[in-house]
């Protein structure tokens, strides 16, 4: 069924009752999906027969399987300054955040934290994300090294910052680029780890920072790069100061290199028509983050407008953010773009949280849907998971309903477990 989302969109959601997935457990990759009673018939009737290996059989009847969340922008260091009070942007990044990223360079901080992180993640069912560790190069090293072990496909890289930032935050150009070499050297495609190249934003990062993040970028054809691009007003103005002879924001990461179609810039809030065609003739990707824009005031996001132009991702955003669940997230989204008369339904959220953010981040060839020999990233929901949910659920006629409540008042509640290329790396104690 093709359902039309907003004008240009088409998704192509597909729901079967009583289904089930069949992995290779030697690989972690999806071998088939279809109704149960085909896949029992195709894989493990036949298996009996041949005499191979017995098919495992995981009942889950009663709940729904999605393919794994994915969370195109957060903060790991930052899970320890979430929910911070009465900042906007620059003071909130001045009075909290950098304190506490000053922390990361201690490497047990950094692991410790990475650990943590990591399985509220799978707890909330996102199995893959594009992260900002800290200016430490042994806080990206801590995050690959903890999310390797747990075989999660992650991005992330050391921030970039040598300028408008306490003392011990900032690394010089020359040493930063150098931090960021040797981790793309030790990390970038080893197993599912990747690298980004991240400055923080153009605040805090001198032209020769960013000049030489766009010409390491250039040097590669896979490395991805991250930064935050016009989220408060304050920022833009302070943008607009540093830079008085670029046309704006944008094109002082346009100059230095920064734009392309494997770069995602956060927010994108206040810009100008020419920016939105710069994005869109560079293939540089958005990330729209509606808990940060709305814990930290910073503005209401035009979706309809931003897709017409370039592709945009849902992302978190902790510790701006205020939650790690990305059915948090797209029901923050809903409500930012009720307040602009654009509803988003659940088929598009949905999409978004998995296939729509993994083609955000060109990951659409391993991760993002049930496509036989994708990675078996998925997450099993259970829809009546607190009594409020299980009575508003019996409510409910449609599928379409029921997805619908369950973006809006789903969370980490509703995720029963959750798998990693595979492997069950996230159980709901039963105690809950
Ligand atoms: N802009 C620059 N750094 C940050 C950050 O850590 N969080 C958010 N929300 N915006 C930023
Ligand atoms: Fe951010």
């Amino acid at each position: 069924e093709l359902l039309p989302v907003i004008e240009g969109v088409r998704i192509c959601p597909e729901y079967i009752a009583d289904g089930a997935l069949v992995v290779d457990d030697a690989t972690g990759c999806i071998v088939d999906y279809g109704s149960r009673q085909a896949m029992l018939a195709d894989y493990a009737d036949t298996a009996a027969q041949e005499g191979r290996e017995p098919v495992k059989i995981h009942d889950h009847r009663d709940k729904l399987i999605m393919p794994g969340f994915i969370d195109t922008h957060v903060h790991y260091p930052q899970i320890d300054m979430i929910a911070a009070y009465g900042e906007q942007l620059l003071d909130w990044l001045n009075n909290y955040t950098f304190v506490t990223e000053a922390n990361f360079g201690d490497p047990k901080v950094a692991h410790d934290t990475a650990q943590f992180f990591l399985n509220q993640l799978l707890a909330n069912g996102t199995t893959s994300a594009m992260v900002f560790s800290t200016s430490h190069p042994l806080s990206a090293e801590a995050f690959f090294t903890e999310s390797h072990r747990l075989n999660t496909r992650m991005i992330t890289g050391n921030v970039l910052m040598d300028q408008n930032a306490p003392a011990p935050l900032c690394v010089p150009a020359e040493q930063s680029i150098r931090d960021t070499q040797d981790i793309i050297d030790n990390w970038h495609e080893r197993g599912r780890q990747h690298v980004a190249i991240t400055p923080r934003f153009a605040i805090t990062s001198t032209p020769k920072q960013l000049r030489m993040a766009g010409d390491l970028y250039a040097s590669y054809d896979s490395v991805y790069l991250q930064t935050h691009l016009a989220e408060n007003r304050d920022e833009v103005v302070f943008v607009q100061t540093l830079y008085p002879n670029h046309k704006g924001y944008l094109d002082v990461y346009d100059d230095m290199g920064l734009l392309g179609r494997r770069t995602m810039l956060a927010h994108g809030i206040y810009l100008e028509t020419s920016e939105y065609e710069r994005l869109r003739d560079t293939g540089t990707q958005i990330a729209h983050c509606p808990t940060s824009n709305l814990f930290l005031g910073s503005g209401l996001f035009d979706l309809p407008k931003t897709l017409s132009y370039t592709g945009v991702s849902i992302a978190t955003d902790v510790g701006a953010g205020t939650s790690l669940s990305m059915l948090t997230t797209l029901s923050e989204a809903y409500k930012v773009q009720q307040l602009q008369s654009n509803p988003l339904s659940a088929h598009q959220g949905l999409y978004q949280i998995t296939l729509g953010n993994a083609q955000s981040l060109l990951l659409d060839k391993k991760i993002g849907n049930f496509m036989p020999s994708k990675e078996a990233d998925f997450v099993v929901i259970n829809p009546g998971a607190t009594a409020l949910l299980e009575r508003r659920m019996a409510q409910t006629n449609t599928l379409e309903e029921q997805l619908f409540v369950l973006m809006m008042l789903g969370d980490d509640r509703v995720i029963e477990q959750t798998v990693v290329a595979g492997v069950s790396r996230y159980q709901k104690s039963n105690a809950l």
